[in-house]
């Protein structure tokens, strides 16, 4: 392996950017290589960071010598870019959620055990102090109950996050980083159940998502949760989570996740979001490629597919107004 591990990114859009301004905190790693079905944003990308550009996720992970994968894909547009990862036994980190289809989802990650792949997904709040504290006082005092979700105003027309068929709808596409918490707070879920407002925004072009939705979860702990998001609350945003369990409290506000915590007969505390929290996360996947210790990596392929059978469940119920198992 080269000085600095070399990696390709398939996709160079906006969480691309992000991707690229957090590798300049990850000192031992360079983006060598980059794919986009846009020329004009692998172009850009490329002359930014000095990558070459390539046709195909396929002929990227064939032909440009990379240690490793970034697949930065809209939920739609997965499945070349896994598959070429496979077929290259190619470490490779995927942007939440990982996708929209729960058969190609555990089909990439049967093969992604069965040839033992180092994969990372991009739940970032799994690597912050607060979550982990929370994670940490739940080992012995378990999670009854949540609370939690992101609230927007009505959105402009987008071309693909606002078209159900193409993002999986809000609750999939953005909540998802509230489910993945608490999944990893409380352990994997047996049942949800989603209801949803429609009708409310009104003539933004290509607009086919709900413009709220709620959903309760069940856990195979017995405890419970109730997540939501609206994308149509135009007087002020929130993104939320409130947990308890018999003698802790959990409040988590903001995009960075500072969490203020009431334990019965204790002091308060409060563990503010650590900025930079993307650098975080790719020093943690690049740490593992270089030396092959996965124990810094929160959240696996197999893991980030868990979290996205939930939401594509809620989704379900949606569908069919019945409660679904998982
Ligand atoms: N972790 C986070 O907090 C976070 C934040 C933002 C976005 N995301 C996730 O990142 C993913 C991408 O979002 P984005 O904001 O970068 O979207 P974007 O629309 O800004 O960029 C997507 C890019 O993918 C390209 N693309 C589409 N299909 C392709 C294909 N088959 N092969 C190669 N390139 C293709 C598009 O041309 C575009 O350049 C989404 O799943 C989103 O949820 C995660």
């Amino acid at each position: 392996m080269a000085d600095k591990i070399r990696i390709g990114f398939v996709g160079a859009g906006g969480i691309a950017r992000a991707h690229v301004d957090a590798f300049s905190k990850v000192t031992d790693a360079e983006i060598a290589a980059v794919t986009d079905v846009s020329k004009d944003a692998a172009t850009a990308l490329a002359e930014k960071t000095g990558a070459a550009v390539f046709d195909s996720a396929r002929s990227l992970a064939r032909d440009a010598g990379v240690d490793a994968i970034f697949i930065l894909l809209p939920p739609f547009a997965h499945g070349e870019a896994e598959r070429a990862a496979l077929e290259s036994g190619l470490p490779f980190f995927c942007e939440k959620p990982v996708g929209l289809d729960p058969g190609f989802l555990q089909e990439v990650a049967a093969e992604v055990e069965a040839k033992g792949l180092l994969t990372s997904v991009g739940y970032m709040n799994r690597y912050r102090s607060s979550v982990n504290r929370a994670k940490q006082i739940l080992e012995a005092d378990p999670a009854i109950m949540a609370f939690g979700g992101w609230w927007g105003g009505s959105p402009g027309s987008h071309p693909w996050w606002t078209d159900k068929s193409k993002s999986g709808g809000q609750f999939h596409e953005q909540a998802t980083h509230t489910v993945d918490i608490v999944r990893y707070l409380f352990g994997e879920a047996v049942e949800v159940y989603a209801a949803a407002a429609n009708g409310f925004n009104k003539d933004i072009p290509g607009y086919t998502m709900d413009d709220a939705a709620t959903v309760t979860v069940r856990f195979a702990n017995d405890g419970v949760a109730n997540l939501m998001c609206s994308a149509s609350s135009n007087a002020g945003g929130s993104l939320f989570l409130d947990v308890h369990s018999l003698n802790h409290n959990f409040h988590f506000t903001e995009w960075e996740h500072h969490v203020a915590i009431k334990s019965k007969g204790a002091d308060p505390e409060v563990i503010h979001g650590e900025a930079g929290i993307f650098s975080i996360e790719d020093a943690a996947f690049i740490e593992a490629v270089r030396t092959g210790d996965r124990s810094g990596i929160r959240s696996t392929y197999g893991d980030g597919v868990k979290t996205s059978l939930v939401s594509l469940a809620a989704n379900r119920s949606l569908e069919t107004g019945k409660p679904v198992s998982l």
